[in-house]
């Protein structure tokens, strides 16, 4: 890490730049490109919204909320409601405003200055940019280029050389679409003394089974969960970790208070009576994948990878990825451009979409590459 008078030598800075960290200064802000396409495949969200019906159940509830009034500090009916449902206590929950804030507020109460955290490349990137804000030494350990695949014997060996202090597992991982296989993250979480973070954001579209049953044999598992995906509430900015409760007294003392309102609350219970419909929803939207994969394979001019989640990544075999991505906008529809990760190069994303709107990616796409 580059000390303040090594990075003024490095860019001119202005005085104001001066007063901010190094480790600041160093990163980026998180952007996502904003297109306004009609056709909207970039962020990995539900195309499913919240259903009218129980919009209007709930009208009520929400304008009979006290508007006024602080909500608790931790949404504590919802968390009893929530621990209900996946077989934990009330004790195990730590609910935030999206699990992006739960990742900034935990990975600050676990890393300090030169802490190794290993994380598996490539993933989710908000995981590295709060780890070097938190000026720790990330270790990485690269997929398979071939497959996207991790390998467990080199994660072991990594994690037996560097003994990190915190693991992170995607499983499935943003943004590769593969899954560490249960009884790997099982073997990991066995040979860790550190601890390990399993971010399940799209478990319930994998092959997978959650991890959540297994938290009482493993008092250093930390489950990441959100509401923004299967359960089709992204624009809410709901998600929670579970962990032992030992981890989560010291993970609550830095999670910002009251950043999770009573209209979030109000909504998500809502839905929690109805898991019928997340099974039904995320149901169509497995069926929908598959159909879209075998038409994806059938593509000449794309490589598509197998996936274990509602999204896929394709590398584009002959013409330039940006050219691709900007034909595809040009044409309304917005994919994410992956092609700067590590391993992806000439890769886009493509999340799920309705059917129709799959089908005018698999038009565009078939048309633009050939
Ligand atoms: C792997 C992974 N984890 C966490 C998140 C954050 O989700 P949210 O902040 O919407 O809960 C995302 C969002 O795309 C993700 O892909």
């Amino acid at each position: 890490m580059a000390g303040i008078s090594g990075l003024q030598r490095k860019i001119k800075m202005n005085p104001i730049e001066s007063l901010f960290r190094p480790a600041v200064l160093l990163e980026h802000e998180y952007k996502v490109t904003e297109h306004i396409c009609q056709v909207k495949l970039n962020q990995n969200e539900n195309p499913y919204s919240f259903p009218a019906e129980l919009k209007s159940e709930i009208e009520a509830d929400l304008l009979n909320a006290a508007w006024n009034r602080y909500p608790t500090v931790f949404p504590d009916h919802f968390i009893s409601q929530l621990a209900g449902q996946l077989g934990v206590l009330p004790e195990n929950l730590l609910i935030g405003h999206g699990s992006n804030e739960l990742i900034y507020s935990s990975l600050w109460a676990i890393l300090g200055h030169g802490d190794k955290i290993l994380i598996p490349e490539p993933s989710f990137s908000l995981y590295k940019t709060v780890a070097n804000l938190c000026e720790a030494l990330v270790v990485p350990v690269l997929s398979n280029p071939e497959t996207l695949k991790m390998d467990l014997a080199e994660l072991s060996i990594e994690i037996h050389r560097h003994q990190p202090k915190l693991t992170i597992l995607c499983s499935p991982n943003n943004p590769s679409s593969q899954r560490i296989p249960y009884d790997d993250l099982i073997a990991l979480l066995k040979m860790s003394e550190g601890l390990v973070w399993v971010d399940e954001a799209y478990i319930e579209f994998s092959e997978n089974q959650s991890l959540v049953n297994r938290l009482n044999e493993f008092p250093n598992l930390i489950i990441l969960r959100t509401f923004s995906k299967a359960f089709g509430l992204a624009g809410l900015r709901l998600g929670y970790l579970v962990a032992s409760a030992a981890v989560m007294n010291q993970l609550r003392k830095t999670k910002v208070p009251f950043t999770v309102d009573e209209m979030s609350t109000i909504i998500a219970s809502k839905l929690l009576t109805r898991m019928d419909l997340v099974e039904k929803n995320v149901n169509l939207i497995k069926s929908e994948k598959a159909r879209v994969f075998g038409l994806m394979k059938a593509i000449k001019g794309i490589h598509v990878f197998e996936s274990d989640t509602n999204f896929f990544i394709f590398k584009v075999l002959k013409n330039p990825v940006k050219q691709v991505f900007a034909s595809l906008v040009s044409e309304g529809i917005l994919v994410r451009d992956v092609s700067s990760y590590t391993n992806l190069a000439g890769c886009l994303r493509v999340n799920i979409g309705l059917p129709e709107e799959n089908d005018r990616f698999l038009t565009a796409i078939k048309t633009i590459v050939s």
